[in-house]
């Protein structure tokens, strides 16, 4: 598979506080690409940057450092075509579908955006390959259960027929019962070449859709590797940390990480230090990154 996307060295600084300034690192180099027709799953816990990571592909944020090519190309030189190329889901499809309007005025949008003809077509393919049929073009979203309505988030996300996906928590407001359909979804799609970065929590939804995992700790990825290297066989301890407290949170359960730093987390260049039960007198040294058949891993164990 080649490369659709690249994140070069990316780095997000967030400058938080009215009076007493403070600098959040929400990102730290992190690097990764996206290959053509790939689920591409970001792990982390909240606050790891993983949301940060998404708006700044879909240029919602601007890096203070690093870039992003999307076929090479940056995207924020790309103009509006960059908006037919990678489209977006969130979280909560509740605030991102507009209540005023009905299912044909949301998915058709981006198409009258774009000054697109044949929308009726489109609109009813654009359902129907997120699993609706036409009798949902008139509904309100207030009428559709959860997991319509984020099929109808994704109607509008391939109604262009984008190349990438930026899905942020797809499923984490839906019940179980709607989770597995929307997930396949994102295989459907893959099939027809379309590729997505799945933002989550649920270690669950990355094994049953995604090829290759990151793993993002404190804006900092520690490991990138195949689903199978990642879950049968973590090489960090972070990753270790996260597979054992399976089964992830519900989002209005979680909370934060926010946690002062000792002296010795700031004086280790590695950002699992303090928590890290493995480290060794070595992980107060240079932070190594650890390439090991195709596999990444970030941490002085290896
Ligand atoms: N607009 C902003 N202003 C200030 N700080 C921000 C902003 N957006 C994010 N942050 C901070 O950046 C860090 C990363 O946030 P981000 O939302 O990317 O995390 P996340 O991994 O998506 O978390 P969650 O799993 O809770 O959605 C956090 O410390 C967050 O508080
Ligand atoms: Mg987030």
């Amino acid at each position: 598979m080649s490369e659709l996307l690249k994140v070069e060295h990316l780095s997000k600084v967030f400058t938080v506080g009215l009076f007493s300034k403070r600098h959040v690192w929400a990102l730290k180099d992190l690097s990764f690409d996206v290959k053509h027709g790939e689920v591409f799953a970001l792990v982390g816990e909240s606050g790891s940057g993983k949301s940060t990571t998404g708006k700044v592909i879909l240029r919602l944020e601007k890096p203070t450092s690093g870039r992003v090519l999307f076929e090479g190309k940056d995207p924020f030189q790309m103009g509006k075509e960059y908006t037919r190329l990678v489209s977006a889901v969130f979280q909560d499809p509740r605030a991102s579908l507009n209540p005023r309007m009905n299912v044909e005025e949301i998915v058709g949008e981006p198409l009258l955006v774009h000054g697109e003809k044949g929308s009726k077509d489109k609109i009813v393919d654009a359902l129907k390959k997120a699993g609706l049929g036409e009798e949902f073009l008139k509904a309100k979203p207030e009428n559709l259960s959860g997991g319509q309505r984020q099929r109808v988030a994704i109607a509008r996300a391939i109604v262009l027929k984008p190349k990438l996906i930026v899905a942020d928590e797809p499923t984490s407001s839906l019940d179980m019962s709607h989770r597995a359909g929307i997930l396949e979804l994102f295989l459907k799609l893959k099939q027809e070449g379309i590729s997505t970065i799945l933002i989550t929590h649920d270690l669950r939804a990355v094994e049953r859709v995604s090829d290759r995992v990151g793993v993002i700790y404190r804006g900092m990825l520690v490991e990138l590797s195949s689903k199978e290297e990642v879950l049968k066989d973590p090489l960090h301890p972070y990753t270790q940390y996260l597979i054992n407290s399976m089964p992830a949170k519900h989002p209005a359960e979680r909370k934060e990480h926010v946690q002062e730093l000792t002296q010795e987390e700031v004086q280790s260049p590695c950002p699992f230090f303090a928590q890290c039960p493995k480290k060794i007198p070595e992980c107060r040294g240079e932070l190594k990154e650890v390439r090991l058949n195709g596999r990444f891993v970030l941490c002085n164990l290896h």
